[in-house]
C-alpha cells in the first residue's frame, strides 16, 4: 500500500563503509522485498487514528483494536504501547526523553521477535545482518517483525516522537542483551538521517 507523503525509508550500509549505501529506497515495496530477502516481516498498513497528547495505553490499543486482535491471533500472548510524546521545547520532557533514546542506542539481541507496529511519529532501527547495517526509518503504518536473536539497535532521536504498538510471545522476551560492540556509534544518528540536508 503507497501512502502519501510516506517517508519510510531504507539504506543499507555495509559494515565496514558507512558512507557508501548498497541500498537507499523509500519505495515501500522495495523495502518490504529487501527486509524479507534478510529475514526480517516488514508491512504497511493505514495508521490513522487520531491520538491526543493525553492518550494512555488503553486508548491506542483501543483505537487499533482490529490491528492489535489480528497480530495477537499470530501467537502473541501480550502487547503494549511504547509512547514518546511530549512538548519538545521543555526542558522535563527532552530529560526523560533522552533516558528513553538511551536504553536501545548500543547493539543488543532479545530473546524474543521485537514486533511493532508504529501508529504515530517515527523512529529508526538499525539491523546487522550479514555484513551490513539495514536502517529502517519506521513511521506511522509500518509493522516491523525483527527476529529473535538479531543484532539491532533503535534511535528515537533527541527530539523523539512516536507511538509504538509492541508484541510479545515470551515473558521477558523484551530484555535486552546487549553486545559491547560500540558499532552504533559509527553509523548516522536518527537526527542526522532526517536533517534537511541528507
Ligand atoms: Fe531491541
Amino acid at each position: 500500500m503507497n501512502r502519501v507523503g510516506a517517508m519510510t525509508k531504507l539504506i543499507v550500509l555495509p559494515e565496514t563503509d558507512t558512507s557508501n549505501p548498497s541500498l537507499s529506497t523509500t519505495d515501500a515495496a522495495a523495502i518490504a522485498a529487501h527486509l524479507s530477502s534478510v529475514g526480517i516481516r516488514f508491512e504497511q498498513w493505514t495508521a490513522g487514528a487520531p491520538l491526543a497528547n493525553s492518550a494512555d495505553q488503553e486508548a491506542v490499543l483501543a483505537a487499533y483494536a482490529a490491528d492489535v486482535a489480528r497480530i495477537k491471533a499470530q501467537g502473541f500472548s501480550t502487547v503494549d504501547v511504547a509512547r514518546i510524546a511530549g512538548d519538545p521545547t521543555d526542558d522535563a520532557f527532552l530529560t526523560k526523553a533522552a533516558e528513553a533514546r538511551s536504553k536501545f542506542l548500543a547493539e543488543h539481541t532479545h530473546a524474543d521477535d521485537e514486533v511493532r507496529f508504529f501508529v504515530e511519529g517515527r523512529g529508526a532501527f538499525y539491523l546487522r545482518i550479514n555484513g551490513s547495517v539495514h536502517i529502517v526509518i519506521c513511521e506511522a503504518g509500518d509493522y516491523l517483525s525483527v527476529p529473535k536473536d538479531t543484532k539491532h539497535w533503535f534511535d528515537m532521536g533527541t527530539r523523539p516522537r512516536f507511538t509504538a504498538i509492541r508484541f510479545f510471545a515470551i515473558e521477558d522476551g523484551w530484555v535486552g542483551n546487549f553486545t559491547g560492540d560500540p558499532i552504533a556509534a559509527r553509523f548516522p544518528s536518527f537526527d542526522e538521517l532526517v536533517s534537511p540536508a541528507r
